[in-house]
Formats: C-alpha cells, structure tokens, sequence
C-alpha cells in the first residue's frame, strides 16, 4: 500500500505548500501552517483506470426556476434570491457574536412553523442553551428539531436515513469534527472535509444545508476561500457590535443577484427587519449643522440613504490626522487632494474625521460628493441643506462623474421628503433626461469647485 502523503496547509488562507514554515508566504501570516495527511484514493481495484465519455449539450433547453422554499423572514430571503433552493450550500459568516445563530434559529423556527421539516445541530452551545435563545425569542413552541453534535460521522449516519428534511443548520463548521482527519476542528482540512461531506449530502438528499462560519481577525472565514467555492451561496452578517442593526449581505450567489443585502435590528427580543432602512440611518439626523450631508447610496439594488459627517480641526502640528470610520481612508486622501488643489480648500494643515452614521460601511465611489459636501460644510462652517442629498464620483481633475442608478437613488431620496439633490450632469438618454421625482429639484454639477461654491458663495479658481 502507497504510503499516504504530508502535505502542509495555511489555516488562513488555505495555501498548500510542500514544507513546514513560520510563516505562510501567501498571505504573510505567522504560526498559521500545519500538517495534513493526504489520503491515496486508489481507483476501482480490477479496473482499468479509463473514465466514462461525458455528454455534451446545447444551451438551448428547458431549465426551470428553481423551486424556492420562503423561510418567511423577508429580509433574508431577499437576500437568498427568493427564498432557500433545495440540495444547495450556503454559507453564512460573520464575527462572533453578531447574531448569526439568532438569524439562523428565527429562520429554522419560521420555516418548520410553515410545516417544513427543520433539522438545527448546535456544535457550539449546549441543547439548553439553545433552548433558553428559543424561550426569549418566542419560538419556544416551534416544531423544528435540535440535536447538539460536533461528530461528522455521527451527524452523516443521522442524516443519511432523512428523506424529507427541508433544510438543516449546522452551527458552526467550525466545531465540526471527521475522525479521519487528524487536526484539529477548525482547521483548513477538518473545515473542508466536513462541509465536502455535508454539501454532498444535501445534494444527494435535497435538501438545503446552512454552514455557519465565524470569521477571523483579517476577515476571511477560517479554512476560508476554500469554503467559498464549494457552497452555492456566500451570505456576510456583519455590522458594529456598537450599534442595533446587522447588514446580511450577499457576495457569492449562484440562485441569485449578488450584493443584495437585509437590513435587520438586533432587539431584545431577537433580530426585527428593517423594511426602511433610510429611515433608520437617518433617524438621529439633525439638521443645520455644519460637516454632515446626506448620501443617496445604493446597496445592492436597493437605495439607502445615509448620513456623512465631517469634523475638522486645526492640527496641532506634524502631520495631520486622517481618520476614517465606514468609508475608504485612501478615497479620502484623494478627495482632500483634489478639494486641495482644484477647489482652493486649504485642507492640508486641519485633521480631518469622516464618519459615516450609523456603522454602516460605504464602498461605493459614489459616495465622493456626499463626502466632499461634508468636509466642504466643515471647512466653511456653512451647514448643508437639511433636506439635500448629494450622489457622485470625483475623479482626479475635480470632474463629478456619472454614478448608477440615478434614478432610484432620487427616488428613495424623494420618498423620504427631500427636496433637492446635487448630483453628476445627467447624459440625456433619447433626447432627453427622465423627469424626477415630483417635489424635487435637482442641482446637477459638472465639477468639484461647483459643489464648493454652493457653501463659500464665490466662484474658487482652479
Ligand atoms: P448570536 O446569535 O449568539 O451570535 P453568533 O451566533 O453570531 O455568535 O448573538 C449573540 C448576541 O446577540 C449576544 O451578544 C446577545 C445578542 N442578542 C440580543 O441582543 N437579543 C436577543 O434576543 C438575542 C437572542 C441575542
Ligand atoms: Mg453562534
């Protein structure tokens, strides 16, 4: 018999390499590699080693939907494309303690109180601690089935003999251990083995299984890409431990469009949807003051409304702070840059704060006017319009391009009762431009310097 091959595997990013080191040069982490035993899977004893000709197709064909199985809590199935597809993977990370176990028990509970065959197995908290989360959600009475489990053989010989389960949770994959392997549970081969294992189990009994997935310091799933690619749908739960609500957030779907996100609120009583999310970021808005402007932002394919707030102060000598909370610091020192040199805003001896409210996180380049109006609004002490929103990208000329979606942005803005938007010059489409929004006026702009006028009132020279 072959003797069975070492191999050594990064626990953080999942790289293999051939010998032992300190530190893993893929991703640069330290004390991080371990071995793992390869496995010779020898072919069929007797047979030769010849495979089977494959069938080709055309694409034309009849493929239906998916057929979908609503869990009921909205926000998460919006999130999902429609609701859970049966024999699919999703995976459902997140930091601990931001709820994923509070989602996951809502959405079990819903979906076996609407008659569907629910199995939840907790590797990480004890029956009665899972029981006692029920009792203070108030789905104490549900009928779905809880089993506490880390064993992946034990779990295996558990659900090979379920025909009709709709959907079961596995909470985490990292507590889940197979005896085969030697490393610990947690790690990158234990982690890939065990969800291998679980994701062709739900393919071959159809049903649709949810890994839970805690996520490490530096933000990738432990045993982490590899686990990306093998489920069908990559779902974050994040948001500040500071603050109510949590952002479900899609990044991989293969049932579905991918940065979709829900919005929930962690009450006391569990996790509540947040059908209006604008209204909830802006909730604590204050109007007149100076530093704060209000960006039409577009998460997914939903518009969100969110408050960017600026505050600047003289430096006290050195160089000047830069601080960034919810946006890209990088961004920011562009943006100073160009307010600097194409606007005449004297910004390079002040320290500068941007904070997005909320605890909401902004990628969007779009956000660059909203942005500049905020620090704009600071440095001339002239507060924004209290019902003006501001959407665009600056490039490094000072020239506000166009952004996507500019209609739905004005939209959402209209329906919550704002009357003016500053945004990038509309290309007319046809001949012309669509119509906004009634009860909103629009200030399209071509460049920077345009926004800064609207606060210092004179025209700046470039
Ligand atoms: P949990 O779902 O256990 O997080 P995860 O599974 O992602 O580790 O969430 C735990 C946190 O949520 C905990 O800090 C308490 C808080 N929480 C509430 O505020 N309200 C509730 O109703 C519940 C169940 C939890
Ligand atoms: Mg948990």
């Amino acid at each position: 018999m072959a003797k069975p091959a070492h191999r050594f595997v990064c626990n953080a990013c999942g790289a293999v390499t051939p010998k032992w080191a300190g530190r893993c040069e893929t991703c640069g982490e330290w004390n991080c590699i371990t071995e793992e035993v390869v496995e010779a899977r020898p072919g069929p004893a007797g047979k030769a080693a010849t495979g089977r000709r494959v069938n080709f197709v055309g694409l034309a064909g009849s493929a239906a939907p998916p057929p979908r199985n609503v869990t009921g809590i909205a926000e998460l199935d919006r999130v999902l494309g429609g609701g859970l597809v049966p024999a699919s993977a999703v995976l459902v990370g997140g930091d601990p303690g931001i709820g994923k176990s509070t989602l996951l028990l809502q959405a079990a509970a819903s979906l076996a109180s609407a008659g569907k065959r629910v199995l939840y197995i907790s590797g990480e908290e004890s029956i009665e601690q899972v029981r006692m989360r029920a009792r203070r959600l108030g789905l104490a009475d549900s009928p779905m089935e809880l089993a506490a489990a880390i064993n992946l053989r034990d779990i295996t010989a558990t659900l090979e003999h379920e025909a009709n389960a709709t959907l079961v949770v596995i909470d985490s994959i990292q507590t889940m251990w197979m005896d085969s392997i030697e490393s610990a549970p947690g790690t990158v081969s234990q982690v890939r083995a065990c969800s291998f294992e679980l994701i062709r189990m739900a393919k071959q009994r159809g049903f649709a299984v949810v890994l839970v997935g805690h996520v490490t310091k530096e933000g990738a799933i432990a045993g982490p890409r590899v686990l990306e690619h093998m489920v069908d749908a990559v779902l974050y739960f994040e948001g500040d431990r500071g603050h109510q609500f949590r952002i479900l957030r899609g990044v991989k779907n293969r049932f579905g469009a991918t940065d979709e996100i829900g919005v929930f609120e962690m009450t006391d009583v569990g996790l509540a949807e947040v059908p209006n999310p604008s209204a909830l970021f802006l909730a604590e808005r204050r109007g007149n003051i100076s530093g704060s402007a209000v960006f039409a932002g577009l998460e997914g394919t939903r518009p969100v409304l969110v408050e960017v707030q600026a505050l600047l102060a003289p430096n006290a000598g050195g160089s000047p702070r830069r601080s960034v909370i919810g946006w890209d610091s990088g961004r920011l020192s562009m943006l100073l840059a160009v307010l600097e040199t194409r606007c005449g805003l004297r910004l390079a001896a002040t320290d500068v704060w941007l904070n997005i409210a909320g605890g909401l996180r902004v990628s969007e380049p779009a956000a660059d006017l909203a942005v500049a109006a905020a620090i704009a609004s600071a440095a001339t002490d002239q507060p924004t319009s209290a019902e003006c929103v501001y959407f665009g990208e600056v490039g490094l000329s000072g020239e506000v391009r166009q952004v996507a979606q500019a209609e739905a942005r004005l939209k959402e803005a209209a329906k919550l009762g704002f009357g003016r938007a500053v945004l990038p010059r509309r290309v007319a489409r046809g001949n012309r431009a669509p119509a906004p929004p009634e009860g909103l006026q629009l200030a399209e702009i071509g460049h920077l310097s345009d926004l800064v006028t609207l606060f210092t009132g004179k025209p700046t020279q470039e």
